[in-house]
């Protein structure tokens, strides 16, 4: 068997002298050859359904920059399309999923065999690992099913996603229902990225911020915990890694998960918090605000030596507090990496 990559290595557990370097959106419009390839494709959409395409975009990054890792190019919102909810993204506007779901229509998207749809990106991850070193990982993802439900249940972006809580007491077995079906997909369509050739799989739940615990518990954590441990049946050995984002020091429920090996933090958790309090359950990924990014110089040099100081005595990833914007030039990513890994943060 080849060797496992550093990436693979360091979610198991292993501390690095220089931590495996990836980043969240790190394939995306701040990139020219990104934007030609997009171009030439038409849409992001028949982007993310062209296997060949997405591949190479997926590679594009890792590439340029040699990271540790490439993350398969797709969209957490794939599945609502393959369930049944037409999806499109307006310039300027985000995403627009339609119909909304609700309790009446809910039966109508049960049945659909959402891996039709979904083939595509399978067939991308299989390319792409066959594309990369091996000691280059593949990271699989998908949405968290509260993450994917805020977009379900409001057609779009949500200006305040927390306020579609008010499900949780209005009628908890329909939103109950939906966590549910997310979650069962999610295993399935993560399972087979995993089968195709991803090495780890991360699931990100970008809306999770602001919901008071019990509601957290019921529609993030345990459902984050049932799909991790889905995962694991069926693939013990791959690692999982959980973004809940804005979710402050409730972290400490995620990074207890047993199931799970690895939590990325947000820009807006206090790092030196983080590496007291959850590094002893589980490794830490990222933290960095990408906004600094797109500063450059000495403020991002500042912000990645803070995370690489305090975490350089236990294993850590080196990532964003979220995904960069369109706006970041791609030059600071390179001397960010290249600061990285100099060693003399
Ligand atoms: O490089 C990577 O990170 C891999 C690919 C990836 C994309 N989206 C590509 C994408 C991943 C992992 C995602 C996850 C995703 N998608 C999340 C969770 C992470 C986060 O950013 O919080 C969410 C909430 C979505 C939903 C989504 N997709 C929105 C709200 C938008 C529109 C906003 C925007 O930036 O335009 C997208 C579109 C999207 N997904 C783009 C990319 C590269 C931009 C598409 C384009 O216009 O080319």
């Amino acid at each position: 068997m080849a060797q496992q990559s550093k990436f693979i290595r360091t979610l198991k557990g292993e501390k690095q002298a220089i931590p495996p370097i990836w980043f969240m959106r790190q394939a995306g419009r701040y990139l020219p050859e990104y934007r030609k390839l997009r171009t030439e494709a038409g849409s992001f959409l028949d982007l993310c359904y062209n296997p060949a395409m997405a591949s190479e975009v997926t590679l594009q990054p890792v590439r340029r920059y040699d990271l540790d890792a490439a993350i398969l190019f797709a969209d957490i919102l794939l599945i609502p399309q393959a369930m049944g909810q037409s999806l499109s993204f307006a310039e300027g506007e985000g995403p627009i999923l339609d119909p909304v779901i609700t309790a009446e229509n809910i039966d109508r998207f049960r049945s659909r065999d959402i891996h039709e749809t979904l083939a595509p990106v399978y067939e991308t991850v299989k390319l792409t690992r066959a594309a990369l070193p091996d000691d280059k990982a593949l990271i699989g993802f998908a949405g968290a099913p509260w993450t994917v439900a805020t977009y379900m249940l409001n057609g779009r972006s949500s200006r305040d996603p927390a306020a579609l809580r008010k499900l949780y007491y209005e009628d908890r077995p329909f939103l109950t229902a939906l966590i549910d079906m997310l979650a069962d997909h999610t295993i399935d369509y993560l399972n087979r990225q995993i089968d195709a050739g991803a090495d780890a799989v991360q699931l990100f739940d970008t809306w999770a911020g602001g919901l008071p615990w019990p509601v957290l518990d019921a529609v993030s954590v345990r459902p984050l915990q049932k799909i991790a441990a889905g995962v694991k049946a069926a693939h013990p050995e791959t690692p999982i890694i959980l973004f809940p984002k804005g979710v402050g020091e409730t972290a400490s429920e995620y990074a207890q998960l047993t199931e799970c090996d690895g939590l990325g933090i947000d820009y807006a958790m206090d790092p030196a918090w983080a590496r007291a309090n959850l590094s002893g359950h589980t490794v830490i990924q990222g933290g960095l605000d990408p906004i600094s990014v797109i500063s450059g110089g000495e403020a991002m040099v500042r912000g990645a030596s803070t995370y690489l100081k305090l975490f350089h005595d236990v294993p850590y990833v080196f990532n964003l507090g979220h995904g960069f914007s369109p706006e970041t030039p791609p030059e600071h990513v390179g001397a960010l990496v290249e600061y990285v890994r100099g060693g003399n943060w």
